[in-house]
């Protein structure tokens, strides 16, 4: 990943992520995340800064603010339908999705984006999530994160918030996927597949999202 040159849209999909996965991104986190040298994630996100679409939120932890978040998901729109169009019609392995649809999301017009809707349907992405609007907006969907779900008994997947390539490999490999459901049992989850019973690690736990 580290070859290709990183945009504006992929640090505003990062901070996205990152942010709903642990409450904030630092910059060592979207430097390890989109391969890219700190000092060239530093640059970038002061520009971000500049312009408004990124806040600082204490020392080295930053978000996104209101117009960033629009703009993030104008990016996250075009992200969904590539995933959509990989996984649907050129029948990619679901852990890679995410990966390859950075080869083709920049390029997604909205008459592509409408035509795979039409044939596909898209209501959320292969990993569950919501697909924003032209405008930006996006529908608030009513999950939990791990927090509120480890005190609960048994919990379905809604969605992956968090997509790096060694969560995607674990839930793969696993069988785990949304829809999938989860028993919890002394404050440690547990995924039921066909063939045997896997703990799920809180790190990867946590970049999921439930529903009861
Ligand atoms: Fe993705």
């Amino acid at each position: 990943m580290s070859a290709r040159s990183m945009t504006e849209e992929d640090y505003l999909k990062s901070i996205d992520e990152l942010t709903l996965y642990s409450g904030c991104a630092t910059l060592s986190q979207i430097s390890k995340l989109l391969g890219t040298r700190r000092q060239s994630v530093y640059d970038e996100i002061g520009i971000l800064v500049d312009r408004g679409l990124v806040v600082r939120s204490g020392k080295g932890k930053y978000l996104l603010s209101g117009s960033g978040r629009r703009e993030a998901n104008k990016f996250l729109r075009k992200h969904r339908v590539a995933e959509i169009l990989l996984w649907k019609a050129l029948k990619l392995p679901w852990e890679t999705l995410d990966e390859e649809a950075m080869g083709i999301e920049h390029g997604m017009t909205e008459t592509i984006i409408s035509r795979v809707c039409e044939i596909y349907g898209c209501e959320r992405s292969p990993n569950g999530n919501p697909i924003p609007g032209a405008d930006g907006e996006v529908a608030v969907i009513d999950d939990i994160g791990y927090d509120e779900a480890i005190k609960l008994p048994r919990v379905e997947i809604s969605r992956v918030i968090f997509e790096t390539r060694d969560i995607m490999n674990f839930l793969a490999k696993n069988g785990i996927m949304p829809g999938s459901q989860v028993n919890i049992m002394e404050g440690r989850m547990f995924h039921s597949g066909s063939a045997n019973v896997v703990e799920i690690p809180e790190s990867i736990a946590r970049a999921m999202r439930y529903q009861t």
